[in-house]
């Protein structure tokens, strides 16, 4: 009903707009500016010796999911030092995957029903390892059959494209890899500067929400179309292919993310005149490297007359020309720019489908949790 809907015209929406408290919510008492995540442990309950221990972390989900556990698999590298592979939960079985005793398998699901995902846990918990759901769902099938369960507090998500439990999941995978660095590594400046940080979120996650009206609008303007590019590397690859997912479940576009080192090995051959190509930009100060090669993909596609999209850090000046829109980030650690980065695109497909006449909250052929292989 529209009381449900705390009059937003769709739960989505309505959601959309929760991020920031579901995120500091997610926050909430798991991080400390001067302890870090060290009060994780307790409420994780996990032996001590099982993180201090592990040889690996596998993440295990599907849609959304998956693409929170990509950039789980930076942050584990990044902070624990902790070799990370990220297996669409249903491809894991299959395959006869190497995990045992000494791996952590953390099973990321907003359901927690996800037959998919608990198949794939229940083989890895059958092979020794341990298993951390990170879930939505209290009590729910994933968190119960799990060694043990963190928690994303983003409250109950209605609609089916997931917004406001996607970025909590990236909360709960940077927090929990916050923590293995602590617990592996000890106390460092880099993982304090990176707690202080992801404290700031919730602030950083609403300035872009105050922002929204020109993607809006530019959303309204390309809802003819029936292509979207997305281009990304780094925490921006993960984005890129979430900014596709939310375009193909909601707008039923033909959406496709990349990792924009790839372009010049096959996509680059899809770049056509006025097709719209969205780019997420790493930031020019923290991640000047990459930057410096994304800003030449866009002019590269520009060059073969692709209208560019480019999700940009405040100040950064040197991609505004290649730019025929620009969407403003606020400027966070390459790790944290999934949460700003991915509000946009989540924006822009709510209303591209919307102008479309499509019911965003129950997209065709979907379902919110599949329980069934
Ligand atoms: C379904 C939903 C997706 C979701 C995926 C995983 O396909 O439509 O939005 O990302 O399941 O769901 P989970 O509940 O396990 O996060």
């Amino acid at each position: 009903s529209a009381a449900e809907k705390d009059g937003y015209d769709s739960f989505m929406l309505k959601e959309i707009a929760e991020q920031p408290k579901a995120v500091a919510d997610t926050l909430l008492g798991r991080l400390d500016p001067a302890l870090g995540t060290l009060t994780l442990g307790a409420e994780l309950g996990l032996d001590p010796a099982v993180l201090r221990e592990a040889e690996k972390v596998v993440v295990i989900a599907c849609g959304t999911a998956h693409h929170a556990g990509l950039v789980a698999r930076l942050a584990v590298e990044r902070w624990a030092r902790l070799p990370c592979e990220v297996e669409l939960a249903s491809e894991f079985r299959y395959r006869d995957p190497i995990v045992g005793p000494r791996t952590l398998v953390v099973a990321v699901s907003q359901s927690g029903e996800t037959a998919d995902t608990l198949m794939a846990l229940r083989h890895a918990r059958e092979q020794g390892a341990t298993v951390l759901a990170v879930c939505n769902t209290n009590g729910s099938t994933i968190p119960r059959e799990s060694d043990a369960v963190l928690y994303t507090h983003a409250g109950p998500e209605v609609a089916v494209a997931s917004t406001k439990a996607f970025l909590t999941q990236l909360v709960a995978c940077l927090l929990l890899a916050l923590h293995l660095g602590e617990v592996r590594r000890g106390p460092s400046e880099e993982l304090r500067e990176a707690a202080r940080a992801l404290s700031r979120a919730p602030e950083d996650v609403a300035a872009v929400l105050a922002t929204m009206e020109p993607v809006r609008e530019l959303a309204r303007g390309l809802a003819h179309k029936e292509t979207v590019l997305f281009l990304g590397r780094h925490s921006g690859h993960p984005v890129a292919l979430e900014g596709a997912l939310k375009l193909k479940e909601l707008a039923y576009f033909h959406a496709e993310g990349f990792a924009a080192g790839e372009l010049k090995h096959g996509p680059i051959a899809l770049i056509e005149p006025d097709l719209p190509v969205i780019v997420v930009v790493p930031s020019p100060v923290t991640a000047a490297l990459l930057h410096g090669k994304i800003v030449s993909n866009i002019q590269e596609i520009r060059a073969r007359g692709a209208r560019t999209i480019v999700l940009a850090e405040e100040g950064d000046e040197a991609v505004a020309p290649y730019a025929d829109h620009l969407i403003r980030l606020p400027a966070v650690p390459p790790l944290i720019q999934p949460l700003v980065a991915a509000v946009p695109l989540q924006v822009f497909a709510c209303e591209l489908a919307t102008a479309r006449g499509n019911d965003v909250d129950q997209p065709r052929n979907l379902a919110k949790s599949v329980t069934v292989e």
